[in-house]
């Protein structure tokens, strides 16, 4: 199936499951705004379990907080936001679109990458199993050609980025002849900054309103708390504090669905290190964080590390950890160094001493931070991309099926009175009413049991059991397995035991011991 179509149905299945909707659906949408349902609450819920817990279960040196969502406008100010947190638009004059002017260019690379991919597709059905990709590259002069054009933009772009030269950007886009996709023409307005903070006010105007914005990341509420934490919880460096929360920006090109919000959710943890050992914890986390997400099991070829090149200007060390989405390659989380520039900052505006007492150096110093942010909407983005499978079963019938790890399936285990009648429900309500204590189990009896198996096969539920007229007998039910489908007989007495490991965030978090 095109890439293209995957993600489209991800989409789709998306709504007609129950795991996301547009926000204010039934007024057709606000932009880049969107709910979780039913199960899609539960999906993200044990995606956020998942995450606390591989931090602060699995780590004594690192607790949890969560701070307001408003905060003094004064912390902008100090981190940087205020002045820097910008975007670069330009508009077409026909179309009246805006774009991100960067996308554009980045856009216009990518084209580059997917022309030199074609040649080399084509020499590799031309050559079969004798085709040896990187001669090819190396030598071939249509795909030298292209490379040559695509390096050249990307050296400019990133002149121009570091530089934030917005005249030369906009000079790209007409030497580069990028049209409006919209009205085709490329008839440009100049570049321009955007901010992307959200703000409103505090207090009615006649006290004297206040400009507050509404945070555009979660890490500053943890600096500004980092002492309050390090003295009532007596930590000693290196210490990290974890924190879950909303985040939001005034994104303007918002697209790709849940990848590019203006409401999301964050998880993000700062980790405070003494001066100088930033760079062995910066490579710490890089492999942990790895290999979170690795033990989902989706396979080690879906994700990559993307190191920076172009570095922001409080990071000495800064990569992303990218999944292979049906569009390509994309960030999912970011590993930052930030050196010990976000405290510096805050110390420096609210005019206060929050220098860490290291007792074993016996002085003090400003800490050094490494920073793990993960985008909460793009995992579970991520995670349906790869769980949702098309496939042909034996009487040719196509079914959909989520293979999501059943650790973060929203339901663990369906329970089926074969039919509607004959004690069988009851038996079946029996069975739930015992294990629902131990993971979420849901009950049907409407439809046929193909069909029951199919919906629960399109949510993701790894297990199914079926309640039949035996059962009554010898306390037996059917379980099936999603993934194999398989079926056998197992005992109602042991189907906690059988299951709750197989199905619990414990036997995930365990692989990352
Ligand atoms: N505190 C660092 C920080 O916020 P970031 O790279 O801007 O860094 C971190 O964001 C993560 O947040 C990203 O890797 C992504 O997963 C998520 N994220 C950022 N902007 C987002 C958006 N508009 N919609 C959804 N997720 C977003």
């Amino acid at each position: 199936m095109a890439q293209d179509d995957v993600f489209k149905k991800v989409v789709a299945h998306c709504k007609e499951y129950g795991f996301v909707f547009p926000s204010s659906d039934i007024y057709d949408g606000l932009g880049a705004v969107y709910d979780y349902g039913q199960m899609g609450v539960e999906l993200k819920n044990n995606i956020k379990t998942y995450w606390w817990q591989s931090m602060v279960l699995l780590h004594d040196n690192i607790v949890g907080i969560d701070s307001a969502i408003f905060m003094h406008p004064t912390i902008w100010k100090a981190s940087g936001h205020v002045d820097a947190f910008n975007d670069p638009l330009i508009d077409n004059r026909d179309s009246k679109k805006r774009y991100r002017a960067d996308v554009l260019i980045e856009e216009q690379i990518a084209k580059y990458d997917e022309k030199i991919e074609k040649e080399v597709a084509k020499a590799a059905k031309r050559f079969g199993e004798s085709f040896d990709r990187e001669m090819f590259c190396q030598t071939n002069p249509k795909v030298l050609a292209e490379k040559a054009k695509r390096d050249a933009l990307h050296e400019r772009f990133s002149v121009a980025m570091n530089n934030v030269d917005l005249e030369e950007l906009r000079q790209i886009i007409v030497d580069e002849e990028i049209a409006c996709p919209i009205s085709g023409t490329r008839n440009w307005t100049e570049v321009r900054q955007f901010n992307l903070m959200f703000s409103t006010e505090m207090g009615s105007t006649a006290d004297g309103a206040m400009k507050v914005y509404l945070r555009p990341e979660t890490a500053q509420g943890i600096f500004v708390n980092y002492l309050n934490v390090q003295k009532t919880g007596r930590m000693r460096i290196p210490f990290g504090i974890a924190q879950i929360g909303k985040a939001f920006r005034n994104e303007i090109v918002a697209r790709q669905f849940i990848f590019r919000m203006r409401e999301f959710e964050q998880m993000e943890m700062q980790f405070f290190v003494q001066p100088g050992k930033e760079m062995e914890w910066f490579e710490h986390w890089k492999a942990f964080r790895l290999k979170w997400h690795k033990a989902l099991g989706f396979g080690d070829a879906m994700y990559r590390y993307h190191d920076h090149e172009k570095l922001a200007h409080y990071a000495n060390a800064a990569t992303d950890i990218e999944f292979k989405m049906p569009f390509g390659f994309k960030e999912v989380e970011g590993i930052h160094s930030r050196t010990n520039f976000d405290l510096s900052q805050h110390e420096k505006y609210c005019g206060k001493n929050i220098k860490y007492f290291d007792p074993e150096l016996n002085e003090s110093y400003t800490p050094y931070v490494i920073e793990t942010s993960i985008g909460v909407d793009r995992m579970f983005l991520s995670v349906m991309c790869a769980a949702y499978t098309e496939e042909t079963v034996s009487n040719g019938e196509t079914r959909v099926v989520l293979k999501l790890p059943a650790a973060l399936a929203p339901v663990k285990l369906a329970v089926l009175p074969l039919v509607k009648k004959d004690g069988l429900p009851e038996k079946a309500r029996e069975i739930m009413n015992e294990l629902k204590f131990s993971f979420n189990c849901y009950y049907e009896e409407k439809d046929s049991i193909g069909k029951r198996y199919r919906r629960m096969d399109a949510i993701g539920t790894p297990y199914c059991v079926t309640v039949d007229h035996q059962t009554l007998e010898d306390n037996m039910v059917t379980l099936r397995d999603r993934d194999t489908m398989e079926q056998k007989r197992v005992a109602i007495a042991d189907l906690r035991e059988m299951l709750q490991d197989k199905v619990s965030i414990t036997s995930v978090l365990k692989k990352l011991s």
